[in-house]
């Protein structure tokens, strides 16, 4: 794909343009505190204020109320959902919303602010870096460029005409039928329900409720960053834990930045979620390398990176061993974790607790578990990246990270020596676990 060059630097500046026009209205973020909300999350049911987001007749003193010309489809007082979502979700208008953040100016690391997804400045800045969720219903999103390349999802159909946030989430509800109970996800998406069907076992949904067809590699998405609603009179009581009391897996969005002691923890079908709209890069959801999926796997070998295995696959030379393997370098140290590295986040077993959200793990070996799996983003972060197709490292440079380097995942000078477990190093030391660096 080409780069977006000049035109995703004009996007910028209308951008930059438009967010100075977009003063918050006041009750935004005061009235979700002020109303008798219980679960105190902004989108869910009793968190909604409508008129944040839709206009009735667009008008209000016989003048428009939707932002630009209007009115807009869905009744919104944008052109497309993206707009409006950024309108709270881009820093600093964020810190006046109490929004979490998913897009900043700089493309700067916050201190302020944990991003797991990575930051959508990066795919307007250069649209092969990242998703560019930037059209509803064939209308051009003001703040998102679509991709100046890609018209459909490589390994998929999803085209990019009806392609904005809302493809993947939801804007009204976090408890509903239709929502995972991961980050406001659509458990339908593409038309194919990716994750659902409730199991108190897991921190999975409320709420039943078939909504059609499963995905073929059918994994739900196990992990919860929402809490849930039971207990108490009729069982209504908001749930600051996991349905199975297990405490919650996502990591704190604002007021701290994302690292070992605040971090994600996955569990469940991150790849299958992928798949609905890249479908032809997923193993499924039994993945292994000793047998043919015909699609990453044939006549026993590999056509595509597996996505899907186990890390303690029989006869593999890769996996949890290579993941965190001692590496002896000049200085003196063992740069390379010796436990879960939240730099290259791996799915954790259903049933399996031992990684934590809040807890430090690159210390602790015993959180190093096989029966872990690669995923779709233990190599990509789901928004955007400083890096071409989305990638946590770049891919196109040095394999290792050396001494000095900035470290992309924390924005802070890498001085744990040089590091061969860098980048597809962590699960492959091509050149051994010794690190020399040659001056070129
Ligand atoms: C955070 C912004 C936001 C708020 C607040 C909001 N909506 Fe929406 N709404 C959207 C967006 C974006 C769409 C289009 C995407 C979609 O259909 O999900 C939409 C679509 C709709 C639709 C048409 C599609 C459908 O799902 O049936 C209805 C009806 C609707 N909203 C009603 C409401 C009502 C009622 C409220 C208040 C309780 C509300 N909305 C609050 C953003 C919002
Ligand atoms: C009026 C401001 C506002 C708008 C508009 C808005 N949000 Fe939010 N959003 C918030 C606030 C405040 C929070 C944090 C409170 C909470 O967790 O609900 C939040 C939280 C979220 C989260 C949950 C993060 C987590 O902790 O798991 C997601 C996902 C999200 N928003 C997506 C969207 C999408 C998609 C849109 C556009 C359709 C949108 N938001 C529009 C204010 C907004
Ligand atoms: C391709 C589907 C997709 C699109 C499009 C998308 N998101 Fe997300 N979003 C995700 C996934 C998946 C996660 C959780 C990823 C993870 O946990 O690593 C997420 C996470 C988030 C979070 C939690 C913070 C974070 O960094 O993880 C917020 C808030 C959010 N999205 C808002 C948005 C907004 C606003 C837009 C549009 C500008 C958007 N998303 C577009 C898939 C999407
Ligand atoms: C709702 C459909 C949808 C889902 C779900 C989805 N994608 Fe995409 N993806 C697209 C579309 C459409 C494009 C091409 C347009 C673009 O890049 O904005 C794309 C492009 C990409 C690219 C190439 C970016 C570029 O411009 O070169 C990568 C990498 C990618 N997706 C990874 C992922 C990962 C990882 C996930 C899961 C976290 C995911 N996608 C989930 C629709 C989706
Ligand atoms: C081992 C790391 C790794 C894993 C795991 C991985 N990817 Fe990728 N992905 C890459 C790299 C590197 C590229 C760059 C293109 C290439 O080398 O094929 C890429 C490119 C892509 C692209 C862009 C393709 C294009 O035509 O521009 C998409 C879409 C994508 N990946 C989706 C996925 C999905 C979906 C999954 C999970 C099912 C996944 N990736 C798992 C490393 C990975
Ligand atoms: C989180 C660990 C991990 C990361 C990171 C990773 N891989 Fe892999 N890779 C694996 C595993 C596990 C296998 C399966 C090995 C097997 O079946 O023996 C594999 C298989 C492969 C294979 C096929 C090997 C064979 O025997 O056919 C290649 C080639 C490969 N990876 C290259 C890469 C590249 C290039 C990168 C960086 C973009 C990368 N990997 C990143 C874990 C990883």
């Amino acid at each position: 794909m080409k780069k977006s060059g000049i035109s995703g630097l004009i996007f910028f500046f209308i951008f930059l343009v438009t967010v100075v026009f977009f003063i918050p209205p006041a009750e935004a973020f005061i009235d979700y505190n002020v109303h008798a909300v219980n679960t105190k999350l902004y989108h869910s049911y009793d968190g909604l204020i409508c008129s944040d987001c839709h206009t009735i007749h667009n008008s209000e003193d016989n003048a428009p109320v939707a932002e630009g010309v209007g009115p807009f489809s869905r009744l919104l007082t944008q052109p497309t959902a993206t707009d409006i979502c950024l309108q709270c979700h881009s820093y600093p208008a964020s810190s006046a919303y109490k929004a979490p953040a998913v897009m900043t100016f700089s493309g700067n690391i916050l201190t302020s602010y944990a991003m797991p997804s990575g930051d959508f400045y990066w795919s307007i800045i250069d649209s092969k870096k990242g998703h560019n969720p930037g059209k509803s219903l064939g209308v051009q999103s003001v703040m998102m460029p679509s991709d100046s390349a890609l018209t459909v999802s490589p390994g998929g159909n999803f085209s990019t005409q009806d392609w904005d946030c809302t493809s993947c989430h939801d804007p009204h509800n976090r408890f509903g039928d239709d929502v995972a109970a991961w980050r406001q996800l659509r458990r339908k998406i593409n038309g194919i329900v990716h994750t659902g069907e409730e199991t108190v076992l897991f921190g999975v949904e409320s709420y039943g409720g078939n909504q059609g067809a499963t995905a073929p590699g059918y994994e739900p998405i196990k992990s919860n960053s929402r809490g849930d609603i039971r207990g108490g009179v009729n069982n209504l009581n908001y749930v600051n834990t996991r349905a199975d009391g297990n405490p919650l897996e996502g990591a704190t969005l604002r007021g701290i930045t994302e690292s070992d002691i605040n971090k994600n923890v996955y569990r469940g079908g991150f790849s299958s979620f992928c798949a609905v709209c890249h479908g032809s890069f997923h193993g499924g959801n039994n993945e292994t390398r000793n047998s043919d999926n015909g699609v990453t796997r044939a006549a026993g070998s590999w056509l595509r990176h597996p996505t899907n295995v186990r890390m303690n696959e029989a006869g593999s030379k890769y996996g949890i061993t290579t993941y965190t393997a001692v590496i002896t370098n000049t200085q003196g140290t063992n740069p390379n974790p010796a436990g879960y590295d939240w730099k290259y986040p791996l799915v954790q077993p259903d049933n399996d607790f031992t990684v934590k959200k809040n807890v430090a793990s690159a210390t602790d070996p015993a959180t190093a578990i096989g029966d872990t799996k690669i995923m779709c983003l233990t190599c990509h972060k789901a928004h955007a990246t400083q890096f071409e197709n989305m990638t946590r490292w770049n891919t196109n440079t040095h394999a290792f990270i050396e001494n000095g380097m900035t470290d992309p995942a924390t924005g802070v000078v890498w001085n744990g020596g040089d590091n061969p477990a860098f980048g597809c190093g962590k699960c492959h030391q091509k050149g051994g676990t010794k690190a020399f660096v040659k001056a070129f």
